[in-house]
C-alpha cells in the first residue's frame, strides 16, 4: 500500500490538463465517492495494527495533495482561460457599485453654491476651540448658560467656577469662524463657514450630540439689516423655489443685536398648514441679526465705521425638510439602504 501512495504521488505531481473536461476526469479519477482516494481508505481498513499510523499519515498525505493539485490546475484554468482566444467580449462587465454623496454634503454644497454666487467666499476654522473664539469674544456673559458643561463639551478646563481663555473645548457652533475671519482679516468681509459642531445631547430622533451648521457673515461700511433680509430672500428662493415667503420674528443672539429667526413658507402644503408645518405654513430655518458691536471691536474691527450682518443655520434641519428624512441618527447610521437613495442628487 505504502508503494501504491508513493507512485500516486509522483503520477499527480507531473499531471497537466488542458481543459475543463480533463479536470473534471481528474476530479472522478481521484476526489469522487467511487476514485481512487476513496478506494484506498477502504482498503485502510484492513491495514495491520502496526502499520496503521505510517499508512495512514501518507495516505492523509496523498489526500492533501490530490486536493491541492485539484484547486491548483482549476485556478490555472481559469486564468488560462481568460486571456485565451475563446475570451467572450459581449459577456456583461461584473457590476461595480458607484457611491452616493451624503444628504448633508448635497445641501452643504448647495448652500455654498449659492452664497459663493453672491460674492462670499468659504472659510474653515477648527472643531477644538478655546473659549474665547466660541463664547467670550462673541459676547457672552460669563455666567452664561452655553458654557455649562450640559451643553458644551470641554476638552480641559482650567476652572470649573466661571471661564478662562484657555479654555479647550468643542465648538458648539461655527460661529467661532465668524471671530477667526474678523481677527485676520480686514472689511469688506463676506464669507460663510460650514462645519461640525458638538453640543452634549442625548442622541435621540430630533437631537444628536454632532451635527453640522453654516454661518454667514458680512462685514463692510453701512451694511443694514435691509442687506440681511434680501440676501436671505434670495438664500431662500434659491433653496427652496421662486415662490418661498420669509418671516423673521425678533429673537435674542448674545453676539447679534437687533437679533432674528428666519421662517420660509412652507413648500410641503405652500402656506397652507400641514403636519410638517405644524399647521402653521412656516419652518424656521435660521438665526440672524446684525453684528453686536462688543463683537467688532473684540476682533479690532472699528464698530463706528463698520457694521454688519450675520447667520447661521443648521444642515440637518435643512436637509430634514429637503428630503422629508425626520431621524437624524440616520445621517450618522451610514447604512446603504438610506444613502442609496440619494444616488440621483449631487
Ligand atoms: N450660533 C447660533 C446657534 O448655534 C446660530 C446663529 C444665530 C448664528 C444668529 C449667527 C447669528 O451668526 O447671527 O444657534
Amino acid at each position: 500500500m505504502l508503494q501504491k501512495i508513493s507512485d500516486l504521488l509522483n503520477e499527480i505531481s507531473i499531471l497537466s490538463i488542458k481543459n475543463p473536461e480533463e479536470l473534471e476526469s481528474f476530479r472522478l479519477k481521484y476526489l469522487s465517492k467511487k476514485g481512487i482516494i476513496s478506494d484506498l481508505f477502504e482498503d485502510f481498513r484492513n491495514v495491520s495494527v502496526t502499520d496503521k499510523r505510517e499508512v495512514g499519515q501518507k495516505l492523509n498525505l496523498l489526500k492533501q495533495s490530490v486536493l491541492e493539485k485539484y484547486n491548483s490546475l482549476k485556478t490555472e484554468l481559469l486564468t488560462t482561460e481568460d486571456t485565451s482566444s475563446a475570451m467572450d467580449l459581449t459577456r456583461p462587465s461584473f457590476p461595480f457599485s458607484i457611491g452616493s454623496r451624503h444628504p448633508i454634503s448635497i445641501v452643504r454644497n448647495e448652500i455654498i453654491d449659492i452664497f459663493t454666487r453672491l460674492g462670499f467666499i468659504v472659510s474653515e476654522g477648527p472643531e477644538i476651540e478655546d473659549d474665547d473664539h466660541v463664547f467670550t469674544k462673541l459676547n457672552f456673559a460669563p455666567e452664561h448658560p452655553a458654557r455649562d458643561m450640559q451643553d458644551t463639551f470641554y476638552i480641559s478646563r482650567i476652572s470649573s467656577e466661571d471661564s478662562s481663555p484657555e479654555d479647550i473645548l468643542l465648538r458648539t457652533h461655527t460661529s467661532s469662524v465668524q471671530v477667526r475671519v474678523m481677527q485676520n482679516q480686514k472689511p469688506p468681509i463676506r464669507t460663510i463657514s460650514p462645519g461640525r459642531v458638538f453640543r452634549n445631547e442625548a442622541i435621540s430622533a430630533r437631537a444628536h450630540c454632532i451635527f453640522h451648521q453654516v454661518e454667514g457673515l458680512y462685514i463692510d461700511e453701512n451694511v443694514s439689516f435691509a442687506d440681511l433680509k434680501q440676501t436671505l430672500l434670495f438664500f431662500a428662493r434659491e433653496m427652496f423655489g421662486k415662490e418661498t415667503e420669509i418671516r423673521l420674528r425678533p429673537s435674542y443672539f448674545p453676539f447679534t443685536e437687533p437679533s432674528a429667526e428666519m421662517d420660509v413658507s412652507c413648500k410641503i402644503c405652500g402656506g397652507k398648514g400641514c403636519n410638517v408645518c405644524k399647521y402653521t405654513g412656516w419652518l424656521e430655518i435660521l438665526g440672524c441679526g446684525m453684528v453686536h458691536p462688543n463683537v467688532l471691536e473684540s476682533c479690532n474691527i472699528d464698530s463706528r465705521k463698520y457694521t454688519g450682518f450675520a447667520f447661521g443655520m443648521g444642515i440637518e434641519r435643512l436637509t430634514m425638510l429637503k428630503y422629508q428624512v425626520n431621524d437624524l441618527r440616520l445621517y450618522f447610521e451610514n447604512d446603504l439602504r438610506f444613502l442609496d437613495q440619494f444616488k440621483t442628487a449631487f
